[in-house]
């Protein structure tokens, strides 16, 4: 069967390993599947919900198609596209703010831990955030969402709009009810500083993460600088429970080599952590510094990554201006 894959990544700038394992390796699996159909989105309107500078922005816009086609994403055979470009995700988020309820987006955990104690400062749309995410899945129809565990919240959410708004209008299976694809073993890379936080972009200390456009140097500088405890590695699974950062290494060994967590567990029992350290980030800098070095080498050819975006609007817009008309139809307009 078909499958209609939508994801989108914010371009924020530091894409770093945790979008890398957690997204887009994914994508790049599912865009090789002959059998499914990819959009993937880059979604600046959503970047703006946190201030911008508008330079950098652009650049990131660019940065990150170039590390989707860096990554393994073919632009010939997915769709790759900036939501700004199409005017059909703002319509479309508006209708379906009509249509979801605050009681639902209230509570919505990523707002709560973006916004911080001050919510009152927080702008409108990283509060509706999660309902122009749902725009974005819903106009393209799309079958599967391939994303991180902090974005399965939202995902639901878009699913009891879809069907709210299938209700209230009484048209069924008019919006898709979409399924989630996480990866549950690598959903939540964390960082290298602190195992019991999510690896995030916006962490100050940039030995906290891996970034994608890091060099072999830098990657075994942050390896060798990463957090550990005192023990040697552990012999089984379950000693790991109360060691989150050699929870997280050994995972982050075991997604790049598709190795189990039990394998990887019985290749460095008993080892210290600076032997691991050594051959993780050899795994880490044959996986990344590949894609780095073609990162940058992308970003010195704009009119390439232009072009790509171009192409992905004209057929993406197509797909999402048809699907907005409908709903104007739909709705009395
Ligand atoms: P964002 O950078 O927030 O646009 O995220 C892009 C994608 O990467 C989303 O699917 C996230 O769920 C995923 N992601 C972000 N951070 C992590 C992390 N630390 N571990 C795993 N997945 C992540
Ligand atoms: N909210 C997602 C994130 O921060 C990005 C996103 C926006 C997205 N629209 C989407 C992901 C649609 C999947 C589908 O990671």
């Amino acid at each position: 069967m078909t499958k209609k894959i939508f994801s989108g990544v914010q371009p924020t700038g530091n894409l770093h390993l945790g979008n890398y394992l957690g997204a887009i390796k994914n994508f790049v699996e599912l865009n090789n599947d002959q059998e499914n159909e990819c959009i993937f989105c880059v979604v600046d309107l959503h970047a703006i919900t946190v201030k911008q500078n508008p330079k950098e922005l652009r650049n990131n816009i660019r940065e990150t198609v170039a590390t989707f086609v860096a990554s393994g994403i073919n632009p010939q055979k997915s769709i790759i596209f900036n939501q700004s470009t199409i005017s059909a995700h703002t319509e479309a988020a508006w209708i379906l703010s009509c249509v979801a309820k605050m009681g639902w987006l209230n509570r919505m955990t990523q707002f709560k831990e973006k916004a911080g104690k001050d919510k009152e400062k927080a702008s409108i749309g990283l509060y509706s955030y999660p309902i122009l995410m749902a725009a974005d899945i819903l106009l393209y129809d799309a079958s599967h969402v391939p994303v991180g565990e902090d974005q399965k919240q939202h995902l639901e959410l878009c699913r009891d709009i879809a069907q709210k708004f299938n209700n209230d209008f009484e048209v069924e299976n008019f919006l898709k009810v979409p399924e989630p694809l996480i990866q549950r073993e690598f959903s939540r890379i964390m960082s290298l500083k602190d195992g019991t936080k999510k690896m995030s972009k916006s962490e100050i200390s940039d030995l906290s993460r891996i970034n994608l456009t890091d060099d072999k140097d830098s990657i075994i500088n942050k390896i060798k600088k990463a957090k550990t405890d005192p023990l040697p590695l552990p012999t089984n699974i379950k000693d790991l429970e109360l060691r989150p950062e050699a929870k997280n290494l050994l995972r982050i060994y075991s997604s790049l080599t598709n190795l189990s967590l039990e394998k990887v567990i019985k290749t460095f029992e008993g080892k210290n952590f600076s032997e691991f350290k050594e051959k993780l980030s050899q795994v880490l800098s044959d996986k990344i510094d590949p894609i780095s070095k073609e990162i940058k080498k992308l970003m010195n050819d704009k009119d390439f990554l232009d072009k790509i975006l171009l192409e992905g609007y004209q057929k993406a817009n197509d797909i999402a201006s048809d699907k907005v008309k409908k709903m104007h139809e739909i709705i009395g307009f």
